[in-house]
């Protein structure tokens, strides 16, 4: 079954909590936190404190999308605040294994994501590092934006690649632009995680909303 993963980047911070607590109740596996940095990304969210009072509240699998340069400097913080899965871009790393085995040797799974831009023969000498691999489908930086179809061809490279070679185990993400619709498209072409953030969140019947990209 395709696990679900809201970004809590479209719901109400000044209930935050709440929110978070409404998609583990609806069945949401995991819950995805955009961490962006005004350098890698035009935009600026949230950061270590805000994901470390939501830990005092939630149980929930913490996937943490990190669109911030060097990221390897932070990964001691993202680990000490409760995240279970650190998402890394390989555009912002200036050493990605380094940044891989540094999440790793943690205790945390890894993720190493791509942007629209970036083809998957980019991160191959990674994949054997990687529990996790996050396929953008909108530039990084914004919720509400469209899906590119790009994302399809790339899930299934990846799919293609992992049933292909021993020793790849990483689980495949899409993030940016999900919905009942582009949902169906990304899991003909093999993905295992589906990020949403206003198709739930912009949705008061979380469950509904959720029951429906599943
Ligand atoms: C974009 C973020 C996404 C975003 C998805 O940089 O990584 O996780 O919140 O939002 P929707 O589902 O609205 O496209
Ligand atoms: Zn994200």
């Amino acid at each position: 079954m395709i696990k679900i993963s809201p970004s809590v980047l479209a719901c109400d911070f000044t209930k935050l909590g709440e929110d978070a607590l409404s998609v583990e109740n609806a069945g949401a596996e995991m819950l995805h936190l955009d961490v962006m940095d005004g350098m890698f990304v035009p935009n600026i969210s949230f950061g270590i404190p805000v994901i470390a009072s939501l830990r005092k509240v939630s149980t929930m699998f913490f996937d943490v999308h990190l669109m911030i340069n060097e990221p390897i400097r932070y990964i001691d913080d993202f680990y000490k605040a409760g995240a279970d899965l650190i998402t890394v871009h390989v555009e912002a790393c200036e050493d990605p294994a380094s940044t891989l085995r540094k999440i790793r040797s943690l205790g945390l799974k890894s993720g190493l994501s791509i942007k629209p831009g970036t083809p998957v023969s980019d991160i191959e000498k990674y994949l054997d590092l990687c529990d996790l691999v996050l396929v953008m489908s909108v530039e990084p930086g914004f919720g509400g934006q469209k899906f590119m179809p790009i994302a399809t061809q790339k899930i299934k490279e990846l799919k293609d690649l992992r049933d292909a070679r021993k020793d790849l185990s990483y689980e495949i993400e899409v993030d940016g632009g999900i919905n009942g619709e582009t949902a169906l498209l990304c899991k003909d072409a093999g993905v295992d995680i589906l990020v949403a953030g206003s198709s739930v969140f912009g949705n008061p019947d979380r469950r509904a909303a959720i029951d429906q990209l599943r």
